[in-house]
């Protein structure tokens, strides 16, 4: 199942309660007022450039851009409010495999982030719990700022100042750029580079970050904060989040591994370029990593199990590091096809706030649009019947090709019914672990 195709879409414009307008336009979706902030024309009869994404409203013809909220021409001095703006949910469907963005951090560009910033369940999850946690006159590490809308929050909750570190020097100009624009360019302070190579002037209050892959440690984020608690932290100080909370569980899957060995990922330009991309990556087979995929509560064979629980406040208990192997068994709950392990992580923000990436419904947004979940394909699918076994052994190697953020993980084990072994899975996106 695809998406719609954003090229040949037209805007759609739907009117929602509170006085609120959904605009549709190029793959993309925003709310924002249904009125015009200059003299309330009623922008649901307006136009939308799906090219420029604006929209005009239909009484002066004043024009505001859909992502921002600016007025970029016309009459009036207010801006419009945007409540939220992202990829549109239909953009994407459930099982449709992508490429783990988590394995190509180093390349994210502004498209990448704009999609975290529009992912309603990330951002108010990290909102809420980031006005909670800051306290008027804190000292603020946000390590790995991004464009910087953290470090706002931060702000906003009356933060000192800020440190915004980031290795990414063109979306760090961006978050310097924006926070200067909403009046906090004497409180925010830029740092470029890697956070394992700076120094800070000071201990800081609180460390807050958002560093986290869809498994949890798909971007290294223990190490990372591990070093910035050791580092940057004040003793007694806090970190946001405060635990992360790791899950695999076993499941179906069907769509998702036929296009594995089909046509490939939604992003990953035909199957050609699919191979070209294995073979560069010294894969085997397509079953050799891991993707990004909505996989829905409905496809569970079992109870998920926990692989490991991080908390960022403390050192690291023994066997909890960043290199573990943890064996794992599922009872099997219910018939099916065994595809491959669903992974996702659970995060304490603060005090009230949880983050649960598991969730599937895409419109409802319970599923995250940047995180979706991770998918541990492996690679000849096993019917399994309701109390069948499944015995998983899971582990994580850190590094990988000398990127800080890589790793190898392997997932292998065996489906068992009664005291028969059915079939046997061994893959891993690395040489074997040792
Ligand atoms: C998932 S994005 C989040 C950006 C932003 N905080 C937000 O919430 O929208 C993570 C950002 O952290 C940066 N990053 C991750 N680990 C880092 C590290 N160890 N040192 C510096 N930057 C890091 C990446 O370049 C990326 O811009």
């Amino acid at each position: 199942m695809t998406g719609p195709d954003p090229a040949t879409e037209l805007p759609s414009l739907t009117e929602l309660p509170g006085d609120r307008l959904r605009v549709r336009a190029a793959g993309q979706e925003f709310v924002v007022d249904a009125s015009c902030p200059h003299r309330k024309g009623r922008l649901a009869h307006g136009f939308v450039n799906a090219a420029t994404l604006r929209i005009s409203c239909p009484l002066h013809h004043s024009s505001f851009d859909l992502r921002t909220g600016c007025r970029v021409r016309g009459p009036g001095d207010d801006p419009l409010t945007v409540y939220r703006a992202g990829i549109w949910p239909g953009y994407y469907a459930a099982e449709q495999v992508w490429l783990p963005a988590s394995e190509q951090l180093l390349e994210w560009g502004e498209e990448f982030h704009e999609l975290m910033l529009g992912d309603d369940l990330r951002m108010t999850a990290f909102r809420t719990a980031i006005t909670e946690a800051v306290r008027p006159g804190d000292v603020v590490l946000d390590l790995g700022t991004g464009t910087g809308i953290l470090a706002r929050w931060a702000l906003e909750a009356g933060a000192a100042r800020v440190y915004g570190i980031d290795l990414n020097e063109t979306v760090l100009a961006t978050a310097a750029e924006r926070l200067a624009e909403a009046g906090f360019a004497d409180r925010f302070i830029p740092l470029s580079g890697l956070s394992f190579d700076l120094e800070l002037p000071e201990r800081v209050d609180i460390v807050i970050s958002e560093i986290m892959g869809n498994l949890a440690d798909n971007e290294n984020f223990s190490a990372i904060l591990d070093d910035a608690r050791e580092r940057f932290l004040k003793p007694g100080g806090a970190m946001l989040p405060s635990l992360v909370d790791s899950f695999l569980v076993p499941v179906t899957a069907e769509s998702a591994h036929a296009q594995l060995t089909g046509e490939g990922p939604r992003d990953a330009g035909g199957p050609e370029a699919f191979a070209a991309l294995l073979a560069a990556r010294g894969a085997q087979d397509p079953f050799s990593l891991y993707y990004d995929t909505v996989l829905p509560l409905a496809g569970h064979l079992a109870s998920p199990r926990l692989i490991r629980r991080y908390a960022p406040g403390a050192a690291p208990e023994p066997g909890t590091e960043t290199s573990y192997r943890v064996p794992l068994a599922y009872t099997v709950q219910r018939d099916g096809v065994f595809t491959g392990f669903k992974g996702y992580f659970v995060a304490e923000l603060s005090d009230s706030v949880a983050l649960d990436i598991s969730g599937d419904d895409i419109e409802g947004r319970t599923t995250s649009d940047s995180w979706k979940h991770c998918y541990l394909p492996v690679e000849r699918p096993v019917r399994v019947r309701r109390g069948d076994r499944i015995a998983l052994t899971f582990s994580r190697r850190g590094g990988r090709d000398g990127n800080p953020f890589g790793q190898t993980y392997s997932w292998e084990g065996q489906v068992l019914s009664g005291s028969r072994v059915v079939d046997r899975f061994a893959q891993s996106t690395g040489p074997a672990a040792g």
